[in-house]
């Protein structure tokens, strides 16, 4: 069902609730130093087309996982980042409780052409439980609500299922922007069409293994995730990542596939060491030859070679998940080169947030990619074809 977006309003002199997803990355340090403003700039087109039209913008985000109002977790040092960005005051509307007397005074007061963003969202406990009363509270504020958190959109939460049932609503250009270009590669994708899979865990990606197995031509597995379907294939894998409770499901995964005529492409060589540890005695051996007593961490240079073949031929690629444990330079090498051959791909490339977003960003090749995913759990959920709740709640067209 197409949903309202913002040409569906006029939004002249109104006060608009806009969620984002400013859950960014912060230095460890308690500073609150932001390490990657990405989310932040992503949500600057929708600011700043409601700004043109002289709505009065009222921004909130979660940040991390606190439990009730933690000041590690305010948003505060949000707040002046998006001042920096913007070129304009942000008020930050600080409140323990989200949304108190004064909050909803000083949003009252808010004139058209202004910004302010909330406190944390998750100090209150009833947002993560959808909790009726704290969406009240939140839809109070404004007359219209629009979900620009593409990020979030997989959680069923009071900032954006909750109050979008309380004001009429709309997707902000963001949320519109993943939908668009992640599902017209899903629905109707140009051919040669690519998978990379990769990351720790098999049990991770088999929603997406699933239901790309009906669209694509050709799965590439790497990441530890490999080293269960090569165990199922009869393969010796030393000590790499295994999960023995999902051979038989790995082993069925690469029947389906075979019957459905898509090309399943696991490693055919490895970067062993003793550990997944800095400064290791690393060795490149076939992935018939790897020791009892070591565990491959990353594709090697022929996997590579097949791999990036295959992406640079494609005409729709979409990846999830790095191929190695690329935080550690020996293990970082297969990741970085997948990162090289989509961006050196003249088709579709879409990256499916989380980890494969931080390498293609860390190896400089961002701007090159069609579309770089601002969602982790929510790109996944997305590409494994589920309905997401906070696009579902917004308002019908
Ligand atoms: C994310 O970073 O994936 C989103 O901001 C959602 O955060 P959450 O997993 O804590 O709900």
């Amino acid at each position: 069902m197409a949903k309202k977006t913002l040409k569906d309003y006029d939004f002249t002199d109104k006060k608009v609730l806009v969620r984002v997803d400013f859950n960014v990355p912060q230095t460890k340090d308690g500073t609150g130093h932001i390490v990657d403003d990405s989310r932040i700039v992503a949500a600057l087109p929708t600011i700043r087309q409601l700004l043109k039209q002289n709505a009065t913008v009222i921004l909130m985000s979660h940040l991390g996982r606190p439990k009730g109002p933690e000041a590690k977790f305010t948003l505060r040092p949000v707040a002046e980042r998006l001042e920096e960005l913007l070129g304009q005051k942000v008020h930050f509307l600080a409140s323990e409780t989200v949304v108190d007397a004064s909050v909803k005074q000083a949003a009252a007061a808010l004139k058209g052409g202004e910004v302010a963003l909330l406190e944390n969202t998750r100090f209150v406990s009833g947002e993560t439980k959808n909790d009726p009363a704290f969406s009240k509270d939140l839809a109070s504020l404004a007359d219209i609500f629009v979900n620009d958190a593409f990020a979030t959109c997989h959680r069923a939460h009071s900032s954006n299922v909750g109050v979008a049932a309380l004001l009429p609503s709309a997707l902000g250009l963001l949320v519109q922007k993943e939908v668009d270009i992640m599902g017209e590669a899903l629905q109707d994708p140009k051919h040669p069409f690519v998978a990379i899979l990769g990351g720790a865990k098999v049990s991770d990606k088999i929603g997406v293994i699933e239901n790309l197995l009906d669209k694509v031509d050709t799965i590439l597995i790497g990441g530890g995730m490999a080293y269960t379907f090569l165990k199922a294939m009869g393969k010796e894998i030393g000590t790499s990542l295994l999960e023995a409770d999902k051979l038989e499901l790995a082993k069925d995964l690469l029947h389906r596939a075979k019957e459905k005529g898509v090309r399943v492409e696991l490693p055919t060589d490895g970067v062993i060491a003793d550990a997944v540890a800095e400064n290791q005695k690393t060795a490149i051996v076939s992935i018939d030859a790897i020791p009892a007593d070591k565990m491959s961490l990353d594709i090697g240079p022929e996997t590579i070679k097949t791999f990036t073949s295959i992406v640079k031929e494609a005409k729709t690629v979409v990846w999830n998940g790095p191929m190695g444990v690329f935080e550690i330079k020996e293990f970082s090498n297969g990741t970085l080169a997948l990162a090289k051959a989509m961006a050196e791909c003249q088709g579709t490339t879409i990256i499916g947030g989380g980890d494969s977003a931080a390498a293609v960003e860390q190896a400089g090749y961002k701007e090159q990619m069609t579309h770089v995913s601002t969602g982790g759990g929510a790109s996944l959920e997305f590409l494994e074809g589920k309905e997401l709740p906070g696009i579902a709640a917004i308002t019908d067209r």
